[in-house]
C-alpha cells in the first residue's frame, strides 16, 4: 500500500497500526468557545509496536489509554501527530480511549462555529465541520489520511433547543438534566476521515424524500425552509441518476444537503451529510436567475456524484484529489444536462473551459496531477486546472471512446473498489478492459504535462494538414522559463466538413507527426467538433472566414463560441491584433444563441478596458451596434412563455448596453427596474432584475450605494442579498468604493464573501488602486479574517490592475508576503498581469485609433 517515498515522509502515518472503528463523542460548549470530545478507536497492529502515532491538531489530551491502561502522549504540533506510548504485538487490537478537549476554529475549518440573526433578529449560532483537506484532527485525534477508511459511530449533544445531525441515520435521543439532548447516530459504512461531519444549531428540515429507498432532506437555518423545494428535486433526480449511471446504489443511509451561513467553499461532499454554502442551496425559484438556479444545481449534483465517485471509492492520498474533483465537474455537467436539457449545459461548459485555457496557456502552468508531500500542498490543487481542464480531460476521454464505452469501464471500476481506495492508473485499467483499447498513455500526456496544444490546419488541394504545438501566451517577460523540451500529446481530435448538403464527420488521434486528411472536394472544414478536445485551432484566414460566413445551422453553438475564444486567445498570444478581434465580432452579431452572446459580449468587455478614455464613447457606439439588434428582438422586457435562455439572454444585453454600451435609455430603464424590484423582487424578471442592479451600480451615487447597502442588510433572500453586496464593489467612485472597504474591515461583510468583494473592486477601473492599496495596508488583518484558500480569489481581481507600474508593485509585494498555500496560483496571476499590461501596450493605441476612424 504504501511506497518507499510514503515511508520516509514526516507527515505520513507508517500503516503499523491500523484504525477500523471509531466511537466518537462530541460535546459543544458555544458560550465557552470550546468543545469536548471522547473517542475510542479500535485498531489493529500489523506489527509489534511499543508506540502509536495518529493525528491530532490544536486538541488538549485529558486522559489516553490502550486497552485500558494508562497511556503517556507526546505531542508534535508541527506535525500535527501525537505519540501514545503502549506495546502492541503484530496481529492484536489494541482500544484506544482519548478524552480531549478543543476551541472553536476561527477560519471556518476544523469545528467551527457559524453565526446568524434569526427572523426575531436574535443571535443564533451553529457549530459545524469541514474536514477536507486535513482537518478532521482539529476535532478529534485520528488517523487523517484518505487511505485508513474507517466505521464511524458518532454521538453528539446538542446543547438546549437545538438539533443535529451527521452522516448517517439518527437512532437514539437521550435527554440530560441540564436541557441538553444527546443524539446518537447509526455507524456509517467505512470511509476516510476528511469526510466525517456533523452540524448542530438550530435547524429546519425540508420533507423527506424517499429515492430508490434512501430518505432525502434539505436542511437550513430556520425562517428559510420555504427554499428547499428547488434543491430537492433537484437532489431527487440526481440520486436515481448516479445509481444508474455508475450502476451501484447509494452507499450510506440517508442524505442530508445542509446550509451553512458561513462556509469556506462552495459545498463539501461529507458522506450523507453534504454541507453547502447557504447562497447555494437555499434558492426561492421566483426571484433566482438561470444562472444561480444552474449553479445551484450543478454544484447539488456535483457533491453528490461525489458519494460514489471519492466517497465510496477514494483517492489513496492527496495527488489523486484532481481525479476526485475532475471526475465529479464532469458528472455534474452530464447531469445537469440530463436534468434540465434546455439549459444547453454543455455550451456553457466552453466559458469554463476558457478560464481552464487562460491558466493553462502561462508558462507558470502546472500538471493536472503532480506529488504530493504533505496533505497542505493539496490546497493548490483546488483551481481551474484540476476542475475545468481536469474536467475537459476527462470529457474528451468519454467523447472519444464513446459514452456507453466509457460508462461501462465506470461501472466496473466502481464495483472493483467500493470501499476501497485507488490510484488514477486504477480508473485507465478498468476503463482499457471494458473498451479493449489503451487509454493510459494518452491520459498520461494530458495529466502529466502542463499546457495543451494549438493545432494549427494547413491547407492543401482537397486536403489539410495538421500539426501541434504547445499554446503558450506572450508576456514579454523574458525571465520566464518556458518548456524546454517541446511536448507532444496524443490528441484525439473530432473534424467535420461540408460540401452544400452533403457533411461528414471522422475522427483522427494526432500525435508529434504532421497529419495530412484527405478530404474531397470540400467548402469548409471545422477541426475539433463540438469542442469534445482540449485544444485551441489555428486556421489559415480563408478557411476561417468560409466557417464564420456559415449559416448558424452548420456549427453548433459551442463551435461558434470556440472561434472567437480562439480568435481573442490569439490576440493575447501576440499573433492576432485587437481591431482584427472586433471586426470578427462585428461578423458575429447575427448570432442568436446565449453562450456564444456570452463570448461576445466577454470580448467587447476586454476591449472596453483597452481603448483609451478619449475614444471610449466611439466604442460604445460599436458595441451599441453589435448588441442592439438582437436586444431589439428579444425586447426589454420579459415575454410570457418564452424560453429561459432568452430571458437570461436578454438580461446579459442589457447588462452590456448600460455599461459597456453606456446607453442612457437603458440606463434609465435598468434604474425603474431596481426600484421595483427593491419594493418586491417577484414583480420583475430575476435575471433582468440582476443585470439591472449591476447597471444601476456601474452609473450610481452615493444615495444608491446606501440603498443598495440596506438592501444587502436586510435582504432574507441569499441570492438576492449577494446580488446587492457584489454590486457595491462595482460603483464608478473611489469614495464609495472606501466605504466598501471599511464594511470589510468592520466585519460587517462575511468572510466567506468579503475576499470576492475585494476581487471585484480591484475590477473597479475608478476603485481598483484604492483597493489595492488597502489589501496591502490591511494585509495582516486580512490573513487573520479570511480562509487560507480565499487569499488567492481575492487577488484574482489583480491583473485587472495593468500598468507597468502596477506590476513592479505586485510582485515586490507577494516577494516580500509570500502565500505559501497558493504559490503557484499567486505565480499565475502575476503572470496574467503581465500579460494584460503587454497587451494594453501592443494593442491600446491602435485599437483607439481604430474605433475613432
Ligand atoms: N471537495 C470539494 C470541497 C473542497 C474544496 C474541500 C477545497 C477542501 C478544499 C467539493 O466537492 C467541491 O468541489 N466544492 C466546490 C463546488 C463545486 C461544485 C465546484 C467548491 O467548494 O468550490
Ligand atoms: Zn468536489
Amino acid at each position: 500500500m504504501l511506497d518507499d517515498e510514503t515511508i520516509t515522509n514526516p507527515h505520513r502515518l507508517l500503516p503499523t497500526v491500523t484504525p477500523r472503528s471509531y466511537r466518537l463523542s462530541i460535546h459543544p460548549d458555544i458560550d465557552e468557545n470550546s468543545f469536548r470530545g471522547e473517542v475510542e478507536i479500535e485498531t489493529e497492529a500489523t506489527s509489534d509496536v511499543s508506540e502509536i502515532v495518529l493525528h491530532s491538531s490544536g486538541l488538549t489530551v485529558t486522559r489516553a489509554t490502550v486497552n485500558g491502561i494508562d497511556a503517556a502522549v507526546v505531542l508534535a504540533p508541527d506535525r500535527e501527530q501525537m505519540t501514545l506510548s503502549a506495546s502492541v504485538s503484530a496481529g492484536q487490537s489494541a482500544l484506544i480511549a482519548i478524552d480531549y478537549e478543543g476551541v472553536f476554529n476561527e477560519k471556518l475549518v476544523g469545528f467551527y462555529l457559524s453565526h446568524f440573526t434569526d427572523d426575531h433578529g436574535v443571535p443564533q449560532t451553529m457549530a459545524t465541520t469541514q474536514f477536507e483537506a486535513p482537518y478532521a484532527r482539529m476535532a478529534f485525534p485520528c488517523w487523517d489520511e484518505p487511505a485508513y477508511k474507517a466505521s464511524f459511530e458518532i454521538s453528539v449533544t446538542a446543547p438546549e433547543g437545538l438539533d443535529a445531525v451527521s452522516n448517517s441515520a439518527e437512532v437514539e435521543r437521550t435527554p440530560n438534566s441540564d436541557g441538553s439532548v444527546l443524539i446518537r447516530f447509526a455507524p456509517t459504512m467505512v470511509m476516510s476521515t476528511y469526510l466525517v461531519a456533523w452540524v448542530i444549531g438550530p435547524l429546519e428540515f425540508s420533507e423527506t424524500r424517499m429515492v430508490n429507498g434512501t430518505p432525502l432532506r434539505v436542511v437550513s437555518r430556520p425562517g428559510l425552509g420555504s427554499m428547499s423545494q428547488f434543491a430537492l428535486d433537484a437532489a431527487e433526480f440526481a440520486l436515481g441518476y448516479f445509481a444508474d449511471y455508475f450502476g451501484v446504489a447509494y452507499p450510506g443511509d440517508k442524505v442530508d444537503l445542509i446550509g451553512i451561513p458561513d462556509f469556506a467553499f462552495g459545498a463539501m461532499e461529507n458522506l450523507g451529510c453534504i454541507t453547502f454554502r447557504e447562497a447555494i442551496l437555499m434558492v426561492d425559484p421566483a426571484i433566482t436567475t438561470q444562472v444561480e438556479m444552474q449553479r445551484s444545481v450543478d454544484v447539488v449534483n456535483h457533491e453528490l456524484a461525489h458519494m460514489w465517485f471519492g466517497d465510496l471509492v477514494t483517492m489513496s492520498w492527496w495527488n489523486g484529489i484532481w481525479l476526485n474533483e475532475a471526475f465529479a465537474t464532469f458528472m455534474e455537467m452530464k447531469c445537469t444536462d440530463a436534468f434540465r436539457p434546455q439549459w444547453n449545459r454543455w455550451a456553457d461548459f466552453g466559458v469554463s473551459r476558457t478560464a481552464a485555457f487562460s491558466t493553462d496557456a502561462l508558462a507558470s502552468t502546472r500538471p493536472i496531477e503532480f506529488s504530493v508531500q504533505t496533505p497542505q500542498d493539496s490546497e493548490g490543487m483546488f483551481d481551474v486546472l484540476t476542475y475545468e481542464k481536469g474536467a475537459a480531460v476527462v470529457r474528451m476521454l468519454e467523447q472519444h471512446l464513446g459514452e456507453a464505452t466509457f460508462r461501462e469501464g465506470l461501472r466496473s471500476y466502481m464495483a472493483k473498489h467500493a470501499f476501497g481506495n485507488t490510484e488514477t492508473t486504477d480508473l485507465w485499467d478498468a476503463i482499457e478492459d471494458s473498451a479493449g483499447q489503451p487509454v493510459r498513455g494518452m491520459m498520461d500526456d494530458w495529466i502529466f504535462q502542463g499546457g495543451f496544444p494549438l493545432v494549427t490546419v494547413k491547407a492543401g488541394k482537397d486536403s489539410v494538414t495538421l500539426t501541434q504545438s504547445r499554446f503558450m501566451n506572450l508576456d514579454g517577460d523574458a525571465t520566464t522559463d518556458g518548456p524546454t523540451e517541446a511536448p507532444v500529446w496524443q490528441t484525439p481530435l473530432r473534424y467535420r466538413r461540408g460540401r452544400g448538403a452533403d457533411v461528414t464527420t471522422d475522427s483522427v488521434v494526432l500525435g508529434s507527426q504532421p497529419l495530412k486528411l484527405d478530404l474531397g472536394e470540400h467548402e469548409w472544414i471545422l477541426i475539433n467538433a463540438e469542442a469534445a478536445s482540449f485544444v485551441r485551432v489555428s486556421y489559415p484566414p480563408a478557411l476561417l472566414e468560409s466557417l464564420a460566413a456559415l449559416p448558424l445551422d452548420q456549427l453548433s453553438d459551442v463551435e461558434r463560441y470556440g472561434l472567437i475564444d480562439d480568435a481573442w486567445a490569439s490576440v493575447l498570444a501576440g499573433s492576432n491584433s485587437s481591431t482584427a478581434f472586433l471586426t470578427l465580432l462585428e461578423s458575429m452579431a447575427a448570432e442568436t444563441e446565449r453562450p456564444v452572446w456570452q463570448r461576445i459580449i466577454a470580448g467587447l468587455s476586454r476591449l472596453n478596458r483597452l481603448v483609451s478614455t478619449d475614444a471610449r464613447a466611439d466604442f460604445a457606439t460599436i458595441a451599441h451596434d453589435i448588441l442592439s439588434p438582437m436586444l431589439a428582438n428579444l425586447g426589454l422586457t420579459p415575454v410570457l412563455d418564452e424560453p429561459d435562455a432568452n430571458r437570461q439572454l436578454r438580461a446579459d444585453l442589457v447588462k452590456a448596453m448600460g455599461t459597456i454600451a453606456s446607453d442612457p435609455d437603458v440606463q434609465t430603464e435598468c434604474q425603474r427596474t431596481v426600484s421595483v424590484g427593491r419594493r418586491d423582487p417577484s414583480l420583475v424578471d430575476p435575471s433582468l432584475l440582476a443585470a439591472a442592479i449591476s447597471v444601476a451600480a456601474h452609473v450610481g451615487d452615493e444615495v444608491d450605494f446606501n440603498d443598495f447597502a440596506s438592501m444587502y442588510r436586510t435582504s432574507s433572500n441569499p441570492q438576492e442579498q449577494l446580488r446587492y453586496l457584489y454590486s457595491l464593489s462595482t460603483f464608478p467612485s473611489q469614495e464609495l468604493t472606501k466605504r466598501l472597504l471599511s464594511m470589510i474591515l468592520s466585519g460587517s461583510i462575511r468572510s466567506q464573501n468579503a475576499p470576492f468583494a475585494l476581487r471585484f473592486a480591484m475590477e473597479n477601473r475608478v476603485g481598483g488602486g484604492v483597493t489595492w492599496d488597502f489589501i496591502k495596508e490591511h494585509w495582516d488583518r486580512l490573513l487573520q479574517m479570511f480562509a487560507s484558500g480565499s487569499i488567492s480569489r481575492m487577488l484574482e481581481g489583480l491583473p485587472s490592475l495593468d500598468t507597468p507600474e502596477y506590476v513592479a508593485d505586485a510582485q515586490a509585494f507577494v516577494d516580500a508576503h509570500p502565500v505559501p498555500q497558493a504559490e503557484k496560483q499567486l505565480q499565475q496571476i502575476l503572470e496574467k498581469q503581465r500579460i494584460s499590461t503587454q497587451l494594453r501596450l501592443r494593442e491600446s493605441e491602435r485599437l483607439s485609433d481604430f474605433v475613432g476612424r
